[in-house]
């Protein structure tokens, strides 16, 4: 099909068979319609929705940001192009301090230094075969699997918001929203923990099913954990690589974006142990000041004031958990992860909660059925806000009960 109306050049027919578009696009919709209809309304309006931060950088990272522009600004410590995979002094301070020094045999130059892992997740599917069959679990974070139906490999939507073609992997309270291998053959598997959406996290006994499963089916995982600093459980692996056999059949995508708050800033990085993949990335990398201050963040100030800034949003975790468990609510995650799973009352529709809480309210948060045909019945909320925003979200969910 050529592109419609102007009738220049041929469309990627893939791209027609997306759903009513990305989640987080449906929900700031609804959202601007309620604020334009509801002005006082939107005065009140507090956002759990979308995992943002809303807290300063760390100075840490602020600090080194500033030298580098500096350095940009003097003949002598200019630069132009940066290495396309990533700065030398990034890739070996990630490769050393979040892998070697947990004993894991990452070498530098299996790190790869990108603008975010969400990119990466479209990224990747360029070096791999469109005849691979891919699971996902259920519910998802959508880029996932939207990211795989843009390179072709699903068939059309099913009224419930799946694609054909695609294996998904039930995420359910009775499996602790941790899936078990399937018993069929897929040749990609995305996995995400600490997991977006539900909270869960991954035991080693687990993940190592997982990988027994990838070296017997020659699969490769595609482990996200962009939300490891997070966890605070010491026997929960941080890593896909923590388990022996994983540097064969893993990558591993991992981001600034939510310990050091660069979710505007944007730098994430990818782990292609050679052993797997080799990978020359589509850009020239990351602008050198946020090399320099995701840099930053490893130093003993950063990692001090990384730790204070997933103290304060854990601290709202517990805060939104507790006020949902005391309105009745069953809630689940919030505890090793930023985000809180909750079901729905008396059966309510995810997309109905949705309304009635931002109606009612005037609170945002992520309708489950966003997420996959399994998050129905359950809400995300978010735990990245100011405490005052946690606290005063935590008193209006009492009148949920009562409503
Ligand atoms: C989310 O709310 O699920 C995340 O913020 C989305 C993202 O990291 O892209």
């Amino acid at each position: 099909m050529r592109y419609p109306e102007i009738n220049v050049a041929y469309l990627n027919e893939n791209y027609l068979k997306l759903q009513a578009g990305y989640l987080f696009p449906e929900v700031a919709r609804r959202v601007r319609e309620f604020c334009e209809a509801h002005p006082e309304g939107a005065r009140r309006l507090i956002r759990c929705g979308i995992g943002d931060v809303t807290e300063p950088l760390p100075p840490a990272a602020i600090e080194a940001m500033k030298r580098a522009v500096d350095e940009l600004g003097h003949r002598e410590s200019f630069r132009g192009y940066g290495p396309e995979q990533g700065y030398e002094f990034l890739r070996s301070t990630i490769a050393q301090r979040d892998y070697r020094d947990r004993n894991i045999q990452i070498a530098d130059d299996e790190i790869f230094i990108s603008d975010g892992s969400k990119n990466d997740c479209g990224y990747v599917l360029d070096i791999l075969g469109s005849q691979n069959k891919v699971a996902v679990p259920d519910p998802v974070y959508p880029v996932y699997v939207d990211t795989n139906v843009m390179a072709g490999l699903t068939g059309p939507a099913r009224k419930d918001g799946s694609y054909e073609g695609i294996y998904y992997l039930p995420c359910t309270a009775e499996n602790n929203f941790v899936p078990d291998p399937p018993k069929e053959h897929v040749d990609l598997v995305y996995l995400c923990f600490p997991n977006n959406p539900t909270g869960a996290v991954a035991s080693r006994a687990q993940l190592a099913r997982w990988v027994d499963y990838a070296q017997e089916h020659d699969a490769l995982l595609l482990f996200d954990a962009a939300y490891e600093a997070y966890i605070s459980d010491p026997e929960i692996p941080h890593s896909i690589f923590d388990i022996p056999g994983a540097l064969t059949c893993a990558i591993e995508l991992r981001s600034f974006s939510k310990n050091g708050g660069f979710t505007g800033v944007r730098c994430g990085f990818t782990v292609m142990p050679k052993s797997v993949l080799r990978w020359s990335t589509k850009s020239n990398s990351v602008a050198y000041p946020v090399q320099r201050g995701a840099e930053a963040l490893y130093s003993a100030e950063g990692r001090q004031q990384v730790s204070e800034l997933i103290d304060h949003y854990m601290g709202n975790a517990k805060v939104l958990r507790d006020a949902a468990a005391d309105a009745g609510l069953e809630a689940f995650g919030g505890v090793n992860a930023p985000y809180i799973w909750v079901k729905t009352p008396d059966g309510v529709t995810s997309w109905q909660l949705f309304d009635r809480m931002l109606r009612e309210l005037n609170v945002v948060i992520t309708p489950g059925a966003g997420f996959g045909a399994q998050g129905e019945g359950y809400f995300r909320i978010s735990a990245f806000n100011s405490r005052e925003n946690a606290e005063e979200v935590a008193r209006r969910l009492k009148s949920l009960r009562s409503s």
